[in-house]
């Protein structure tokens, strides 16, 4: 069974030759994979900048985002047969008995750090043939998203943030308004900082959500961008020509900034536009980068004047992964043409060098078996 391994130490990334994982307990579900989508952590992990082998080993097999068909389950598996389509989850809890994330099933807010990730951290990933997992962690998916449910796992960190930004716009008085309402007052004018894969997903789940939405970002190609969030109803600003000033000048009170970038100099440059009660979610890793000046004094001022909330999110749990698959079955509804238009470029295992190291063009690409 082919499977694409990254060799940290001898610094190499290859395709290796492995045996096929077979049903170990009664609740493990065997699954043949179909697509593995790559994000910027792969991009990092196949440039030796980030990502562990499991204990022991010389290896990781990378992908962690994930879309399989059931092919054999354990006698004790009750929540996926034999040919349903299912994405796995990513991490794993620690083993630690006070860890009390972990322990409640919640290795996504995991205290030690200790926890795994598959294709990330000390276990081995989805990027081949065959998998086995416990049922606990695959996600039934249903079968008209075939061509769309790759992008499950990236949705899900948007939907982790939406639920984290609700509980916290909660917290005014008049609560978190449920129906689109328009107008002032609402607070639901959301700025979506990137334009990459979680970026465009973050935005579809806000538009979807029934917030006004503008994507800025950096982009070669801004007016495909500019049709692309056009046609979602939401509005794409490009960072070249577009300064932050002008941004909120259209946007009047920014209520959340969703940064979907890893670029902390454009994610700082925006912390200071922030509205006030308004809300800044992080979700991308940076790598490590030159220290950047920012002005702090404004920004703290803001915080405190202006009582805004600033937050990161990782990963997902299992609520996380259902509200992506139902939300995913929605946009597709919604916006068939631009939810399947994420998927830019379609390789065989065999041809994984460009999408893993090659120039970056599209907007997902997604690794497929013959
Ligand atoms: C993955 C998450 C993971 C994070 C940190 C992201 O690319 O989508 O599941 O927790 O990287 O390793
Ligand atoms: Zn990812």
């Amino acid at each position: 069974m082919q499977a694409v391994a990254v060799f940290p130490a001898s610094r190499v990334v290859e395709r290796i030759d492995q045996p096929e994982p077979q049903i170990g307990s009664p609740t493990d579900v065997k699954l043949r994979m179909l697509e593995i989508g790559i994000c910027g952590t792969d991009r990092d992990i196949v440039t030796f900048q980030y990502g562990t082998p499991p204990p022991g080993q010389d290896h990781l097999i990378i992908g962690h985002e994930s879309l399989g068909e059931v092919v054999e389950i354990g006698r004790a598996v009750d929540q996926v047969r034999p040919g349903d389509l299912a994405v796995l989850s990513v991490r794993r809890p620690c083993r630690h008995g006070t860890c009390f994330a972990c322990r409640a099933g919640r290795p996504d807010f995991c205290f030690t750090g200790d926890y795994t990730e598959r294709g990330i951290k000390q276990l081995h990933g989805y990027m081949t043939e065959a998998v086995v997992d416990d049922q606990r962690y695959v996600h039934r998916v249903p079968p008209e998203l075939r061509n769309v449910a790759v992008l499950v796992e990236p949705l899900t960190i948007a939907e982790k943030a939406l639920r984290e930004v609700r509980q916290v716009q909660t917290r005014l008085p008049w609560g978190y308004p449920s129906r689109p309402a328009g107008g002032s007052g609402y607070h639901h004018k959301a700025v979506v900082l990137g334009a990459g894969p979680v970026g465009l997903l973050g935005a579809m789940a806000l538009l979807h959500a029934g917030f006004e939405t503008w994507v800025y970002s950096r982009s070669p190609d801004a007016q495909r961008w500019i049709e692309l969030v056009g046609a979602l109803g939401g509005v794409f600003l490009p960072a070249e020509s577009v300064g932050l000033t002008e941004l909120v000048g259209r946007v009047d009170n920014v209520d959340l900034i969703f940064e979907a970038t890893g670029a902390s100099s454009l994610a700082f440059a925006a912390l200071p536009y922030l509205g006030t009660n308004g809300v800044f979610v992080f979700t991308g890793v940076p790598g490590r980068k030159a220290a950047i000046t920012i002005d702090s004094d404004r920004i703290m001022r803001n915080l405190v004047l202006k009582n805004q909330v600033v937050f990161g999110t990782v990963n997902a749990d299992r609520s996380a992964f259902e509200a992506a698959i139902a939300d995913l079955g929605a946009f597709a509804q919604r916006w068939p043409k631009e939810v399947s238009g994420l998927i830019t470029g379609k390789h065989l295992i065999a041809d994984f060098r460009k999408p893993l190291l090659g120039h970056r063009t599209g907007i997902k690409d997604v690794i497929t078996f013959a």
